[in-house]
């Protein structure tokens, strides 16, 4: 320790530190002008990171080298301009570098008494979101992993409260015995909402599914009549089309049959913030639960889900815990929210990116990805191919032909190297999959992907 603390040390740390953030900068600047997808060259210089455990430890500062040699080339260039797989938003400068700070500070962020200072970003972080996306103030939340996350706790807020109002004690008692819970979701639902549902104790195949129109989107007429303890899975982006499910008319039916609400908003619901796409998200508003993703569209480094209950008592009844030693004091403590206890000050960074956005930010990210999406759309539409859904957020699916042929561009685009794009199947026909959710994508990158999109196509004859 006192070796550590000495001037010394402190020195050798902070040379450390900012040598690891020339590297970083370095890193960020090259984006632009590399390949998308490492080179197999690159994932083969990975097997200097093998070997046994060492017997003597390295100079931190060879270790920094050797990661930054061997680790930057090997990644995938998501944080650039041109990535546009699976929903991936790029990290924004405020949160990237707040969360260099946090990782200094190294709090830990589950309570008051371990950090005051995380319990309060969190708390801040999330008020900001409900105030952005325009829900009650009294909402309570959650920041996790990720979008599976939430929707898994979320649910658990709904398992509580649908079974307490049938007397039963979930958390005390367990499912065992328990009265049976109707849970309905439509066709299309994300798979990790079925996955929260399984973790939950739930099942994943005694879920209902709503039949699904060509889009994805939850048929209203065809929601089954609800009755007991029931939760209903409403998604607001569909992950391949990105399209919404009818809110304002499945909510009504729920509510009279006072079943629980829950949307899996992961990437969708941000459109709550930009005003000339919020028609979108009208009436999810109404539900009891949402999730969404903060490493989306909200741009912050991994890893950080959101989740929002209406009823902030029905949460804390499924999460809080107690221990003598947790030493609890009357104010929030953020595991009484979360599913995990000891966890990362994920706050930090979703407060700084709000901060650096500010609302009209967050609405020009939003509206500019969706305007980039409908820009992929067209040009490739112009170009003779055929895109298989309607452009109404950030995803485009486009297929290029047969079966054979989408997958053979997807393959040479990605190995092409300008963009990288994910190939899906959407309703038994194969497709590749654009999701523009990067506050890093600029328009003429929207137009050197898509001259390299037609490019690669016409060479795969299509
Ligand atoms: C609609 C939807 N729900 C949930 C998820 C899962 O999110 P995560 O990977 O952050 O857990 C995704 C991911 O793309 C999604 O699009």
């Amino acid at each position: 320790m006192a070796e550590h603390r000495d001037d010394e040390g402190a020195a050798a740390t902070e040379r450390l530190l900012d040598d690891a953030a020339g590297r970083a900068a370095r890193y960020l600047a090259g984006l632009d002008g590399r390949a998308v997808l490492p080179a197999p060259a690159a994932l083969e210089r990975l097997e200097a990171l093998g070997g046994p455990v060492p017997d003597e430890g390295a100079d931190p500062a060879d270790i920094i080298a050797l990661l930054d040699d061997v680790g930057a080339p090997a990644t995938v260039a998501s944080a650039g301009p041109r990535y546009f797989g699976f929903v991936t938003g790029g990290a924004l400068p405020a949160a990237l570098a707040a969360n260099w700070l946090a990782g200094a500070w190294d709090q830990n962020a589950f309570s008051v008494t371990g950090s005051p200072l995380a319990a309060i970003l969190e708390a801040r972080a999330l008020a900001w979101v409900l105030e952005a996306l325009g829900f009650s103030a009294d909402c309570g939340g959650a920041l996790v992993t990720g979008a599976t996350m939430a929707n898994f706790t979320g649910l658990a807020a709904a398992r509580h409260a649908v079974l307490e109002a049938a007397g039963w004690d979930v958390e005390a008692r367990g499912l065992a015995g328990a009265p049976p819970v109707s849970v309905v979701a439509g066709a299309e639902a994300h798979a990790s909402l079925l996955k929260a549902l399984a973790l939950l104790g739930l099942g994943r195949e005694t879920v209902v599914r709503v039949p699904a129109d060509g889009q994805g989107r939850m048929r209203a007429e065809a929601l089954p009549t609800l009755s007991g303890p029931a939760i209903l899975c409403l998604q607001a982006g569909n992950v391949n089309t990105g399209a919404f499910d009818p809110a304002t008319e499945v909510i009504a039916a729920a509510r009279a049959a006072g079943a629980w609400v829950h949307v899996d908003g992961a990437f969708g619901l941000w459109a709550a913030a930009a005003p000339e796409r919020a028609h979108l998200t009208a009436g999810f508003e109404g539900a009891d639960s949402w999730a969404l993703d903060a490493h989306k569209w909200l741009n912050v480094p991994y890893d950080c889900g959101i989740a929002l209950v209406r009823r902030p008592e029905a949460l804390a009844a499924a999460m809080s815990m107690d221990a003598a030693y947790f030493m609890k004091d009357g104010q929030r403590d953020p595991f009484d929210f979360t599913p995990e206890a000891s966890r990362r000050m994920r706050g930090i960074e979703v407060w700084a990116a709000l901060k650096s956005l500010g609302r009209k930010g967050l609405a020009a990210l939003v509206e500019r990805n969706c305007r980039q999406a409908a820009r992929f759309a067209g040009g490739l539409g112009k170009a003779g191919f055929e895109i298989l859904n309607e452009v109404v957020l950030n995803q485009v699916l486009v297929s290029f032909g047969a079966p054979e042929v989408t997958q053979r561009v997807i393959a040479g685009l990605q190995a092409e190297g300008t963009c990288w794009c994910g190939g899906t199947v959407w309703q038994g026909r194969p497709a590749m999959r654009i999701s523009v959710s990067s506050w890093a994508t600029r328009d003429r990158d929207v137009e050197r992907s898509l001259e390299a999109m037609i490019r690669v196509a016409r060479a795969e004859g299509a």
